[in-house]
């Protein structure tokens, strides 16, 4: 595919920029934008990030603009076909995603209403925590469609879960598949009716025991990281899930992946934002993919729906 087009990163800090670096590694935008409100660093790291194209051979060129909250330097992000929104504070030790809302959301509300003003048919992908709140919060801003606004988190999650389940059974992580859906924090939702491992069911190889743990390190997945580095949280695998998901619109693959989406009678759930599978294009989330789920797993992902439908209820009073 021809390489075209412009997609923006918002955020420079290390999940912005690692993400900017891989999308301009795929070599498919003509430009990736990366901005920030610290003046210099979007332009800095841009700049660093050019000088490594010819090492690693892709031609994308990566532009930096130092923004305003009030919305200056924000034309340099005009006409982007994607935006990703990694803006906000991360996490310290200790802190659970919720505790970011009331600081992230004056953040993500007043990113989310420049980025519509200069990118108006823009898909948004939303990376900030608390991720279900944060992406609803983005599509009141913005009023765009709520296909063209999602979050990224059930890539991650399910990214997590096989890894631990890779190194548990001492296999390749490639022969490991699994599912996790609901919330990207207390109300994950892991499908063990989907985790196998050599298409053989993950509970025909492990204790039940065993995967309740694994699902339980998986759902503490981000805070286990962000306890180790103790300043900022993770970004190599969230970073790797954002930027797939941007490609997938920008190749408008049709790629089915776990995002957080607008759920919308799907599972007898409607009206709120969620981790489901999606079919992901150029129109953001083309469709939610209902697949055929147990019974219990079903139930908990009802119950995941009311813990995040009370909480994006509150999002536009922030
Ligand atoms: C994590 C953050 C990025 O799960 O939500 O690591």
């Amino acid at each position: 595919m021809a390489r075209s087009g412009k997609v923006t990163v918002v955020g420079a800090g290390f999940y912005g920029s690692t993400t900017a670096l891989r999308l301009a590694e795929y070599d498919i935008f003509e430009t990736v934008v990366l901005t920030d409100i610290l003046e210099g660093k979007p332009e800095g790291l841009a700049l660093d990030m050019n000088q490594s194209r010819s090492i690693e051979g892709f031609e994308t060129k990566i532009v930096g603009a130092t923004t305003t909250p009030e919305g200056a330097g924000y034309e340099a992000t005009a006409g982007s076909e994607v935006v990703v929104i990694t803006a906000g504070l991360p996490r310290k030790p200790g802190m659970s995603r919720m505790d970011l809302i009331g600081v992230n959301a004056g953040i993500v509300r007043g990113v989310a209403e420049n980025i519509a003003k200069h990118s108006p048919n823009a898909v948004i992908i939303v990376v900030s925590n608390p991720l279900d709140e944060m992406t609803a919060l983005a599509q009141l801003a913005t009023a765009f469609p709520k296909n063209r606004v999602m979050g990224q988190a059930g890539m991650l999650d399910t990214a997590r879960f096989t890894h631990f389940v890779a190194e548990e059974l001492k296999v390749e992580v490639g022969s490991v598949k699994t599912l996790t859906l609901g919330s990207h924090g207390e109300t994950m939702v892991p499908v063990p009716s989907r985790c196998t491992v050599n298409g053989k069911p993950l509970s025909d190889l492990l204790p039940q025991a065993k995967i309740d743990e694994l699902v339980d390190r998986t759902r503490n997945g981000g805070a286990e990281v962000v306890a180790l580095l103790k300043t900022g949280s993770a970004y190599y695998a969230p970073s790797a899930a954002a930027a797939r998901m941007a490609k997938a619109v920008k190749e408008d693959s049709g790629a089915v992946m776990p995002v957080c989406a607008w759920v919308d009678g799907e599972y007898g759930i409607s009206g709120v934002y969620l981790g489901v599978e999606a079919e992901i294009g150029k129109s953001g989330v083309r469709k939610v993919v209902e697949s055929a789920l147990t019974q219990t797993e079903v139930e908990a992902l009802k119950t995941a729906a009311e813990a995040v439908r009370a909480k994006q209820a509150d999002v536009k009073d922030l």
